[in-house]
């Protein structure tokens, strides 16, 4: 038995009613902010291909950092630009570099905002790869003491949780030893696990000035074909002490993101690059598309499949929206 029994429109008849049954919640609380970080003073340029974000110095930095906080969002996920690149990357474990800078600074200002670093190579080295490079390869073991190094300097200014998303086997235990073995036991490590080799990083590596020199990330970063072995990278991830795991990007994988939630129960992040915010900023400036609706849909989209939080460049604007 059915029509005209149940009519499942009954539940849709007013807001109030919908927003009783609603399954999935959203929240400025589920947000992580990315922000870029560079050499300087007052220095704030906005990235072309991602309107609204900005790579920027320290001082303008902490402004812009005042204001996540007040819309209640979460925390924050560092990027860097170096003064100069070099073949190891050295930048990216400097005491006086721009991230390191930055964590300090909002730790001091007191700000109740989470922060979070990237831990990669790839913004630092002069070839844009994400670890050692000999030989045009790019070596794993090699690289695992640059990127425990630059962790370690990240949680030596502050940082709440680090996120290595380079991709080398065994970069979380070399991380999780290397902070233990300094007294760092509590900083928090959250896992790119399933990160894969994606089309979608595009205008990041214009943000980040981090474009591969030569040849791409397909030895490292994972086959977009693949699910089952995101599971693995994960199992992987949490053996060697992974506090939370993240599928990045979010939209072409959602049903990664739901097998992950259903296979695992720490924390699950997922990334909303770069490329999925342009995507949407240029069809709303052409006025093909609501920005509020479709970035409302996509968030809510991303938490339906099974992440408890959302690393967006929309996180200002959605916390806005939500507040209305
Ligand atoms: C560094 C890194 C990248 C992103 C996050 N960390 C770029 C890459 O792997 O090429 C992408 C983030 C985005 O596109 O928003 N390895």
């Amino acid at each position: 038995m059915s029509f005209p029994i149940h009519r499942p429109r009954r539940l849709r008849r007013s807001e109030s009613l919908r927003a009783l049954v609603r399954e999935t919640p959203l929240a400025a609380g589920d947000f992580i902010y990315p922000m870029f970080v560079c050499p300087g003073k007052n220095v704030r340029t906005e990235i072309a291909s991602m309107p609204g974000v900005c790579q920027q110095s320290v001082d303008r930095f902490l402004e812009e950092c005042r204001e996540v906080e007040q819309l209640g969002i979460a925390g924050i996920i560092l990027f860097g630009l170096p003064e100069k690149k070099d073949e190891q990357g050295s930048e990216a474990w400097a005491a006086g570099a721009p991230v390191q800078r930055a964590v300090a600074a909002v730790k001091k200002a007191g700000l109740n905002l989470l922060v979070a670093t990237d831990v990669c190579l790839c913004e630092y080295t002069s070839h844009g790869h994400c670890g050692v490079v000999e030989n045009d390869r790019v070596l794993n073991d090699p690289s695992l003491e640059l990127l425990s190094r630059t962790a370690l300097s990240h949680a030596r200014a502050g940082a709440d949780i680090v996120a290595p998303s380079d991709m080398m086997d065994g970069r979380v235990g070399a991380i999780r030893r290397s902070l233990d073995q300094n007294g760092f036991t509590d900083v928090a490590i959250l896992a790119y696990s399933a990160k894969y080799c994606s089309a979608f990083y595009g205008p990041f590596r214009e943000a980040a000035e981090s474009a591969p020199q030569f040849g791409d990330r397909r030895s490292y970063q994972m086959d977009p074909a693949n699910a089952r072995e995101a599971l693995r990278e994960v199992r992987l991830d949490l053996e060697e002490g992974a506090d939370m795991v993240m599928v990045k990007p979010a939209l072409p994988y959602l049903d990664v993101l739901r097998a992950v939630r259903r296979a695992v129960t720490v924390p699950v992040g997922a990334y909303n690059v770069s490329g999925e915010y342009s995507m949407v900023k240029a069809a709303a400036a052409n006025g093909w598309l609501d920005e509020k609706r479709a970035v409302m849909e996509i968030l809510t989209g991303i938490r339906r499949a099974g992440a408890d939080f959302i690393l967006t460049y929309h996180a200002k604007d959605a916390a806005r929206w939500l507040a209305e």
